[in-house]
């Protein structure tokens, strides 16, 4: 009996743990909760061989290829030059390990290949990384490359998932794990309005707050495949690439093919767990202006304002109407450039229209910024209209299949981003933009899938523009976009600081849609606005309140004119402007912890650990007369003083009324034990249907 050779990577709450096998090669030993493993007997001494199978006992290998005597799937398909299928032999083995990080290199001397497993600590969480290379003298064709290829909890029990469409984006799916096989694939060429390529897996009696959770989302814009299957031997495997077209990744001698990033979260503290180390990746990775986020402004966005119907007059009076109730940052939307009456006509000629800006935007930006406002802009660079210039003068910019150019979707087509004259084309014309007025913010929009495909190579295109505009204009911050919340991901957070969540804005709605947003990206990033009632999504009319609850609980803005309202309104909306900037720097940048009670209630706490503020939210109606206390586990361990900052649609005619000791706390907090709020929970006041009820609570 021989003894493991271990190579190990540990975070807070999670091990990783892979044997260095003693004929070469690398086996999975353990992927979940922090352990130590102490001194192990060597896999091949652990298990026997299965009958009618290889003779030689298989640990489960981190880095599969078939042919090997692996039946499972493969991390990794090649084609030779001459379409032969390319099934690489390692030979040569090495593993390097820091303190952070463990690199597994692989070497074929016969196909002159090597590839690379790279597993690191970023934050709390765990990052997974795979490249090849061609060492060789002829040209190799990788078909796929996933980015890990990973081992699941034996007792995991549910897989949770997310799809979604334009104006439904974040729908959550609950599955159980497979007898075969389960599968999350996208084909739009983008990322797609079920949100990123993402999922978590649930064991045992796993929920919100315990229970043993993991969580892995691909860093990627474009089209991916997620995929668990179960192995014969009964384990569930998990991989998760980027999509490769067929015959788009070519190596020439020389050249290598990266993977792109899977960030993996494992918990102890079920999806709230998971859902922490899942922000604190995609913070690591965001880059904001001067290397610090500054508290989040609050935003007008003129879309749903005026649409398309607005000139230097409108823009400037709904400017004026956002500075008097507190707005920190006007972004002009859709609609400001040159022949862009309606969605038909104009993407790709980014010149400011003379009909409507004669002056060009300078004046619109200085206007804004008299008023203290930062001016942001919207743009489309990838798409083009057929009516256009830039069509017109190029029409081979677009993608083509055959020569002719894909067919159109919402009047537009997408422009060819692997083509460094496109993107030459539009870094220069964002660069006059940028330098002819004070905008210190875009709002990167992308409306309309890929077809034909540009496949992987064209989210690189847009990578490689995003990272010129940066690197030219370090202080503008950037929106990403895409019909609402097409393109929120992990991949395009390295050049973006904010998602816009969903052109859905009405408040039901959106609370589903922003907890799966949350599952992945802290709420700092999550653009969420008050919207007109009834609302232009789903026609649903919603208080104020109730909008502005939901909204609050984001990256706050509005997205109507303030001048269109009535006075109480107005007045109203003044006071949810100052409520944000008062609870911003508690909300943002923290814990984001989502919980359900019984009855239909939901809620939501932000905070640090000694201090929150606490959402509790009613949509729909209450078939009780009373709600019961409301256990919130992350209270445990410590006193706290609980006070009622509002309550949200308690103000109709037939609306309970709380207790007293319940209005009390709006002037006064009461003290909770922890374990009281923790087991017996808190008290409620009466919520009714689209009601909300907003706590404040601090360790005592
Ligand atoms: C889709 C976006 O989601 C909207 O907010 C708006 O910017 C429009 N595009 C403009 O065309």
């Amino acid at each position: 009996m021989s003894e493991a050779e271990l190579l190990e990577l540990h975070g807070d709450e999670w091990s990783l743990v892979i044997e260095r096998l003693p004929k070469g090669g690398f086996a999975w030993r353990h992927l979940g909760e922090r352990l130590e493993p102490g001194s192990l007997p060597a896999a091949r001494d652990l298990i026997g061989a299965t009958t009618f199978s290889i003779d030689e006992p298989q640990p489960l290998p981190v880095f599969p290829l078939h042919g090997s005597g692996w039946f499972g799937p493969s991390i990794l398909s090649l084609l030779a030059k001459d379409a032969r299928a390319l099934d690489p032999e390692f030979t040569s083995f090495e593993a390097v390990s820091s303190g952070d990080c463990i690199e597994l290199r692989f070497g074929d001397d016969r196909e002159k290949l090597s590839c690379s497993l790279r597993f690191s600590k970023l934050a709390s969480g765990l990052t997974i990384e795979t490249a090849i290379r061609n060492e060789g003298r002829d040209q190799v064709v990788v078909s796929s490359l996933a980015s890990a290829f990973l081992p699941v909890f034996a007792n995991a029990n549910r897989i949770i998932s997310w799809r979604g469409r334009h104006a439904a984006e974040f729908e959550e799916c609950v599955e159980n794990l497979p007898a075969h096989g389960w599968h999350r694939t996208t084909h739009g060429g983008l990322t797609g309005h079920g949100g990123p390529p993402a999922c978590q897996i649930l064991a045992g009696e796993c929920g919100w707050h315990s229970g043993l959770a993991f969580s892995a989302q691909l860093a990627w814009s474009g089209d991916s495949r997620l995929a668990i299957e179960k192995h014969d031997e009964g384990m569930w495997l998990l991989t998760a690439e980027a999509s490769i077209s067929n015959g788009e990744v070519r190596l020439e001698p020389g050249e290598s093919y990266h993977s792109p990033t899977l960030l993996v979260a494992i918990s102890g503290a079920g999806r709230n767990g998971v859902a922490a180390q899942q922000h604190s990746m995609v913070r690591a990775i965001a880059e904001y202006p001067a290397g610090e986020m500054r508290p989040r402004p609050v935003h007008l966005n003129s879309w749903e304002a005026c649409y398309f119907a607005h000139d230097e007059a409108r823009i400037k009076a709904l400017a004026s109407a956002a500075a008097v109730i507190g707005v920190e940052r006007f972004v002009l939307d859709d609609g400001w450039f040159k022949g862009r009456d309606n969605d038909r006509a104009g993407l790709g000629d980014w010149k400011p229209d003379p009909r409507k800006y004669p002056a060009g935007l300078a004046p619109i930006a200085e206007h804004v910024r008299s008023l203290g406002m930062e001016f942001g802009l919207w743009v489309e660079p990838e798409m083009v209209n057929p009516d256009s210039d830039l069509y017109r003068a190029h029409p081979d910019w677009a993608l083509t299949t055959r020569g002719t150019p894909g067919p159109t979707a919402r009047s537009q087509l997408v422009l060819d981003m692997r083509q460094p004259a496109v993107r030459d084309y539009l870094f220069e014309e964002l660069d006059t933009l940028l330098s002819s007025a004070p905008i210190s913010y875009l709002k990167w929009d992308h409306n309309r899938a890929h077809a034909p495909s540009g496949g992987s190579a064209q989210v690189r295109g847009t990578y490689a523009l995003l990272a010129r505009i940066r690197e030219a204009h370090p202080d503008v911050e950037i929106e990403s976009c895409a019909a609402g919340g097409g393109r929120i991901d992990a991949g395009i957070v390295r050049h973006v600081h904010r998602f816009w969540t969903s052109d859905n804005i009405d408040a039901i709605a959106r609370i589903p849609m922003q907890r799966g947003f949350l599952a992945f990206f802290p709420s700092e990033m999550m653009g969420a606005h008050i919207g007109a009632s009834p609302s232009h999504a789903t026609g649903r009319s919603q208080s104020l309140g109730f909008r502005a609850a939901v909204a609050c609980q984001g990256h706050f803005g509005i997205e109507l004119d303030p001048a269109e309202l009535d006075p109480s309104e107005r007045d109203d909306l003044d006071q949810w402007v100052s409520f944000y900037k008062r609870w911003r720097g508690l909300a943002h940048g923290g814990q984001t912890l989502l919980g359900e009670g019984p009855n239909g209630l939901t809620w939501q706490a932000q905070g640090n650990g000694r201090e929150y503020i606490l959402w509790i939210m009613r949509t729909d109606v209450s078939h009780q007369r009373r709600d019961a206390q409301l256990p919130l586990p992350f209270a445990a361990g410590q006193d706290w003083q609980v006070r009622l900052l509002d309550l949200v649609g308690g103000d109709h005619v037939l609306a309970a009324r709380s207790g007293k000791a319940i209005d009390a706390m709006r002037e006064t907090p009461l003290t909770f034990s922890g374990s009281w709020l923790a087991r017996a929970g808190l008290p409620l006041p009466a919520l009714n249907a689209e009601g909300v009820a907003i706590f404040h609570l601090e360790a005592a």
